[in-house]
């Protein structure tokens, strides 16, 4: 069986949780860990374990092997906390203002919240809704609705954009091949071991995705080649975001030791897509989505919202699409128009659309993980990232690109934290957080 359907089949193992966990048993290749107080299960290939031993586990997979006493400093300092936040979760997801919200709004939600099934045009009077109270009703739902599956942890990921070049020639993206003005540059193999050092050492990330354009410079081989070096040196869980690479390329991707993809699918409509990127086609991108589940990656996907031409009905068979494709993470952010490309004159979606996309997702999938994104910020800077959390999402991605390069990964204008330290964006994440009450579980505590 291949791996991603034992995964899959795992109940919860696709929480991620970079506190420390006890192993209290085997089965199989599984390792079953208490959790406090909670058993959980993760997949161990890299690392000898035995019953006992301290563990981090990042998507599932056990990523190291923590000293007892390290253990049980870190465990000490979470005790006390962890349960606090949990509280404060709690509070903030009860259910209210069913009483405020339309008839029609509360029927097709009970349903949600009973478990029963939404039809296909019930969810598109969700993402339909413009009423405020109706709307705050779907977002309280919704989060109800994370918070019952999910609990409190939220994963933080790091992202390294190691180079802005590429040959594709996407109508919304500022990085674009025909953009001339834009400066391009590369960061060297040293410069990305040492950001990812630096990541994982100084700032306790467990989890990373590099990504960059379709740039030739680094074909599977060479990729492959730094995934090793960078795994060689740290214990990581590594997302590799490179575009279409091919089955083959994956493969090779996978041996070298990375576990996850990032890459969205954009739009599921395939006009619509061939329109957007007009020297590629849906299928292709599809299947190596497909692929690389079938390999066994954890998939990160999903789709632009707002993009010109899409209707509502679109993004709800984005949902779809997305959801057919198994992610162990839903990305869905809005389109922002970029004036260095073609789609310049068109207009970003309401942020409420957004945010009723990620509550349409939750409830079509009340497991996956939803990404509030950095997309979705830069939409809404004062409440954006909270606003998302607070209507179904539960990760979060954080900037980890050096800043002399960080403005030239402009995929789309004023992207939020552009100019902000790492540090920085790590104390804003946890303070953000923790005033929702949840456990920023990737982040180390170094
Ligand atoms: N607005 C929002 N998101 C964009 N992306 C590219 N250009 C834009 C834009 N103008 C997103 C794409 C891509 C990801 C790396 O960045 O969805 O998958």
């Amino acid at each position: 069986m291949p791996s991603y359907l034992l995964l899959t089949s795992l109940p919860l193992a696709n929480m991620c949780y970079a506190i420390p966990g006890k192993i209290t048993d085997f089965d199989g290749k599984k390792v079953i860990v208490d959790y406090f107080g909670e058993k959980r299960y993760a997949y161990n290939e890299f690392k000898e374990v035995k019953k006992g031993d301290y563990i981090y586990a990042q998507g599932g997979f056990v990523i190291n092997v923590v000293p007892e006493k390290e253990a049980m400093e870190i465990l000490e300092f979470w005790k006390e906390s962890f349960f606090k936040l949990r509280e404060v979760d709690l509070r903030l997801a009860r259910l209210e203002g069913s009483g405020v919200a339309g008839e029609k709004t509360r029927i097709i939600l009970d349903k949600a919240l009973e478990g029963r099934k939404i039809d296909f045009e019930e969810y598109l009077y969700l993402l339909s809704l413009e009423d405020e109270n109706d709307m705050g009703y779907l977002f309280k739902v919704a989060n109800f609705i994370r918070q019952k599956h999910h609990k409190n942890a939220c994963c933080v990921h790091g992202i390294i954009e190691f180079s802005n070049f590429c040959s594709s020639d996407c109508l919304y993206c500022g990085i674009r091949k025909s953009n001339r003005t834009l400066e391009r540059y590369r960061m060297s193999e040293e410069e990305i071991l040492q950001t990812v050092r630096e990541a994982v050492s100084v700032y306790g990330f467990k989890s990373i995705v590099l990504q960059s354009g379709e740039d030739p410079h680094f074909d599977a081989d060479g990729i492959s080649f730094l995934i090793r070096r960078i795994l060689k040196e740290n214990n990581l869980l590594l997302f590799i975001s490179v575009g279409e690479v091919g089955e083959r390329g994956l493969k090779k991707f996978y041996e070298a030791g990375a576990r996850g993809v990032l890459i969205r699918f954009e739009t599921s409509d395939k006009e619509l897509y061939s329109k957007l990127h007009p020297r590629d086609a849906l299928s292709y991108r599809m299947a190596e989505i497909r692929a690389a589940g079938e390999i066994g990656f954890l998939v990160l996907t999903g789709g632009l919202v707002g993009v010109p031409g899409q209707k509502n009905e679109d993004i709800l068979k984005d949902i779809f699409a997305a959801k057919k494709l198994c992610p162990e993470m839903y990305t869905f952010g809005p389109f922002l128009p970029h004036p260095d490309t073609p789609l310049s004159q068109n207009q970003p979606p309401a942020v409420e659309l957004v945010l009723k996309t990620i509550a349409v997702l939750r409830l079509a999938d009340v497991n996956g993980k939803i990404v509030s994104t950095t997309a979705l910020e830069t939409l809404d800077a004062e409440k954006g990232r909270n606003d998302g959390f607070m209507a179904g999402a539960n990760s979060l991605m954080l900037n980890l690109t050096p800043e002399k390069y960080r403005g030239l990964y402009n995929i789309y204008p004023g992207r939020i934290h552009e100019k902000e330290t790492v540090k920085h964006q790590i104390d804003k994440a946890i303070e953000d957080l923790q005033k929702l009450g949840r456990a920023p579980t990737d982040i180390g505590l170094r």
